[in-house]
């Protein structure tokens, strides 16, 4: 049977789901594709680290370049978040004719046309499952099936960290600070979480939306964003007696007069789908001209969620089928025009 080396840049929270979901679908992946995948490599800052997962059989090493100059790698899966040195890491491994996966909505939204140009050039695949909704496959609903459609809106909670603590704090009476200390130990939020709290990683993951959704090219900077980091507890508390929940909204709109894209807390009527999603849970609601009203829900954040996006990813790109759909989807052009956006 055919193998396929993996290097992963990366063993933290998803790198760790990731080698865990692995090791146990493995004999799946084989069955299905053909391929047995070898996760070869795992790139960290501290190798003597202890780590909760089973690493029999993988090198464990602090120099990227190993596993991007290794021959036998076919697969690069970056988990490690940032973009420096994960930009730079990606480019390369794309030039060394490596196809890529990679879950960071951060460096896709600041980057995308460069990465995408470069996966263009060398004719190599760029998964990116997990960089939005987790474990909800969003990515695939909007760049393929939903594809014959003009999606006119979406509305969505796709930060798990920010629903998270307004759960925690109005149905568990949770402070704020430790609300995101539990998001920070259950693995759900950023390295640096004010990216989460501030509506930056929500923008992030609309800036991808707003790609896929409407071919609109937006840099983060262009969305306007506010953050769960402001509101008190009176506000949520008020809303609640008035018959509403607060969510950290993205939203985005095609109208007569442009793209309006925003992320802000919004008051969400209670019992309407949007209002009853709880905890580390996402849920993207998307209007299409042909299919009407749709609704996608799941985990969006955590190790396992994620780690069942980025594997998806992996059997896509070992199968060919991500390379096609790279290809045909043509995201993040070079010559793209820039959308008209609406401050409406
Ligand atoms: P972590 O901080 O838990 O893990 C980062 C990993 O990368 C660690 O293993 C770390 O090594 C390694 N690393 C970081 N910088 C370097 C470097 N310069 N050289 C070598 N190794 C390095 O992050 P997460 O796993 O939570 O997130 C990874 C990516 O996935 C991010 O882009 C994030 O936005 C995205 N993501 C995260 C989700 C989540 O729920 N956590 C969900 C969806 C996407 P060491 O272990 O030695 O410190
Ligand atoms: N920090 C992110 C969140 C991880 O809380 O949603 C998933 O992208």
């Amino acid at each position: 049977m055919e193998r396929i080396a993996v290097g992963m840049l990366g063993l933290g929270n998803v790198g760790s789901g990731v080698a865990h979901l692995l090791g146990q679908c493995g004999d799946r992946i084989a069955v299905r594709s053909g391929k047995r995948v070898d996760l070869k490599w795992a790139v960290v800052r501290d190798p003597a680290k202890s780590r909760d997962v089973d690493l029999a059989g993988v090198r464990l090493v602090t120099d990227a370049r190993r596993v991007i100059e290794d021959p036998e790698v076919g697969v690069v899966i970056e988990a490690m978040g940032g973009t420096d040195p994960a930009l730079s890491l990606i480019l390369e491994a794309l030039a060394a004719g490596k196809d890529v996966v990679t879950a960071n909505k951060a460096l896709l939204a600041e980057h995308g046309p460069q990465v995408f140009a470069q996966a263009r050039k060398y004719g190599r695949a760029i998964a990116f499952e997990g960089s939005v909704g987790g474990g909800i496959p969003i990515i695939q609903a909007l760049g393929v099936s939903l594809a014959a459609n003009q999606v006119q809106s979406l509305a969505a909670i796709v930060n798990g960290t920010c629903n998270f603590i307004l759960s925690a704090m109005t149905q568990d009476g949770l402070t704020y600070d430790v609300a995101l200390r539990q998001a920070q130990e259950l693995g759900y939020a950023e390295a640096d979480p004010t990216l989460d709290v501030d509506g930056s990683d929500t923008a992030h993951k609309l800036a991808i939306l707003a790609q896929l959704a409407f071919g609109a090219s937006v840099k983060t900077a262009q969305i306007a964003r506010e953050g769960i980091d402001r509101l008190q507890l009176a506000d949520l508390k008020y809303a609640a007696e008035l018959g509403y929940a607060i969510k950290l909204l993205a939203l985005a709109k095609l109208s007569d007069s442009g793209l309006e894209l925003r992320v802000a807390p919004t008051l969400v009527k209670k019992g309407t789908p949007l209002a009853e999603v709880r905890g580390p849970y996402n849920a993207i609601r998307v209007v299409g001209d042909a299919v009407g009203d749709t609704f996608f829900y799941g985990r969006g954040a955590g190790m396992m969620p994620t780690a069942s996006a980025v594997v998806g990813d992996l059997i896509d790109v070992v199968v060919g089928r991500a390379a096609l759909t790279s290809r045909a989807l043509n995201l993040w052009p070079e010559a793209a025009p820039a959308p008209r956006l609406s401050s409406a």
